[in-house]
């Protein structure tokens, strides 16, 4: 594998997925906090960082340790921090260097440098620059305004680049990110789904043994992918819940239930709607329903864990948790910056509290998003749980404005099944990263037939995305906007107007509570 020292670069994500993609396993670990450096490990990559290596408090790493035993490769600050701490020299940049160069040097014998064209295209993001490299460096690269694009050790398998080959915008980033990973730490582009789903079982069997596992099921990617893994490791000592809070989307609870049953996991369906509304009758703070949703879960969930306990054989218990927690999620928790400030509390992201004295088991927490969904192919999960858009853990409750009452939910459920069915079929859902209806606390008049009306109004919103960080506004046509308009107003009851959203994130949220 490939270890990743994160100096707290928005981009050392980037490079983590790009290794990735080359089958080949790579972590990201915080600078200063350094993992086993054991014989699995046959190279390491310095990343960028927002610091300069000319502040006082900049972020330090005793590379030199490294050097000596694994093929390293400093990326940007990383690149800088070695330069400059072997006897080089690294001032404020006095031109610009950010966005778009072109490389007019490249030494071709270099092996990092195999097959990337003399003029590639590389993205520069950088404040700083190497002045002077001490006399055991060459450059190896260059672009009209960055004289050491790129330098080699001599001697040794030490590397820097001053641009970022991660990001799409470098055209050869991969060639070059395949040169190192590959052709200079020498390792196996052997790390395929099939391959994650043969150990990973075998490592679930191995860490369970005949132990009983409890699992909350929410029919998104994640929890789906993680439970069938844990299902094919431990079989039915595997006990899947799946609770009903009212709301989810129409029809849904129904059709992933019988996904489930379908695909054999041992799941028990709790409808508690009526619980669930009861709870948020006259309740519109949009952060205390989010926060009597989480509790309630617990409670139904609580209840449910209990009464698989009571049902197995003397002397077997539940021990473990499952969770469909992935990469992302723990990177954050042990990030540089530490977790980033909370803007809303995703009360499902926490995980559930220690109840029961359980461990907690979460075979997808080394995997990235689109590589959950690898894995959930390589499983054979069905395409429409894998292709699914992200769904809130509260569901229609934030997509409701105001308070929370049933009509609001059907109307809501109705409005929203008409918008994602013209998705669907007019191939936009799958070039969307999350869709949804709003149900807006107005309402507006209108005509129909000779009566004034005076209705609700549902907001729709379609968003791109990553990873729900950043979003922008999807570009739906006007005609397919038009269709599912009228075909709203004239089937859902209760409705009289529909808007578009056409807001990014930031400064707006994807969710409007
Ligand atoms: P925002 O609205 O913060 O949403 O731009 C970013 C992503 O997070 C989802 N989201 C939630 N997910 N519990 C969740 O599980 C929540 O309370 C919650 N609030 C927002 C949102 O759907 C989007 O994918």
């Amino acid at each position: 594998k490939i270890i990743i020292l994160d100096f707290g670069s928005q981009y050392t994500q980037l490079i983590a997925r790009r290794v990735r993609e080359l089958n080949v396993y790579c972590e990201i670990h915080p600078y200063n906090h350094l993992p086993d450096f054991d014989e699995s490990v046959k190279g390491v990559i310095l990343s960028g960082s927002p610091y300069s290596v000319r502040q006082a408090d900049a972020p330090e790493v005793d590379f030199r340790a490294l050097q000596t035993r694994f093929p390293l490769l400093g990326v940007c600050y990383g690149a800088q921090y070695i330069a400059q701490h072997s006897g080089g020299e690294v001032v404020a940049s006095t031109i610009r260097e950010y966005g778009r160069a072109n490389l007019h040097f490249v030494d071709h014998t270099n092996v990092l440098l195999a097959d990337i064209p003399a003029d590639s295209q590389v993205w520069m993001s950088h404040g700083d620059t190497i002045s002077a490299i001490p006399s055991d460096f060459e450059v190896i690269a260059s672009t009209d305004k960055v004289n050491v694009a790129a330098y080699h050790v001599r001697g040794s398998q030490t590397y820097g680049i001053q641009f970022h080959p991660e990001v799409t915008h470098s055209t050869d980033g991969t060639t070059l990110l395949k040169n190192f990973v590959i052709d200079i730490c020498g390792c196996t582009p052997s790390w395929t789904a099939d391959a994650f789903v043969e150990t990973t079982v075998a490592t679930l069997k191995e860490k369970l043994g005949n132990d009983h596992v409890i699992m909350a099921l929410s029919g998104g990617v994640d929890s789906t992918v993680a439970a069938v893994l844990l299902h094919q490791a431990i079989g039915k000592h595997l006990h899947c819940i799946f609770v009903d809070h009212g709301l989810l989307r129409k029809n849904e609870y129904e059709q992933v239930l019988e996904s489930y049953q379908h695909m054999g996991l041992n799941i028990k369906g709790v409808n508690a709607k009526d619980r669930f509304y009861q709870k948020l009758a006259g309740v519109s703070e949009p952060e205390q329903k989010r926060k009597i949703i989480g509790a309630a879960f617990i409670d139904e969930f609580d209840e449910a864990a209990h009464a698989v306990q009571a049902e197995l054989p003397e002397g077997a218990a539940v021990k473990w948790l499952g969770q469909g927690t992935i990469y992302p999620d723990v990177i954050e928790s042990i990030s540089v910056k530490g977790p980033s400030a909370t803007i809303k509390s995703h009360h499902n992201v926490g995980g559930l509290p220690d109840f029961m004295k359980l461990k907690v088991v979460e075979p997808l927490n080394t995997l990235f998003k689109d590589e959950v969904r690898r894995v959930g192919k390589a499983l054979g999960v069905a395409p429409n749980i894998l292709g699914r858009h992200p769904f809130p853990g509260p569901g229609l409750a934030i997509r409701i404005l105001g308070e929370i009452t049933a009509e609001k939910v059907r109307i809501l459920q109705e409005a929203d099944d008409i918008y994602i069915r013209n998705l669907r079929e007019s191939g936009w859902y799958d070039r969307v990263w999350q869709a949804g209806t709003i149900f807006l606390p107005v309402q507006s008049v209108g005509v129909m037939g000779d009566e004034r009306t005076y209705e609700h109004v549902v907001a729709l919103r379609a968003v791109g995305s990553l990873d729900g960080m950043t979003a922008d506004w999807i570009h739906l046509p006007y005609e397919l906007l038009a269709k599912i308009s009228n075909e709203i107003i004239n089937h859902v009851k209760g409705i009289n107007r529909v808007v578009y959203d056409i807001s990014s994130k930031p400064p707006a949220t994807i969710e409007w509570e």
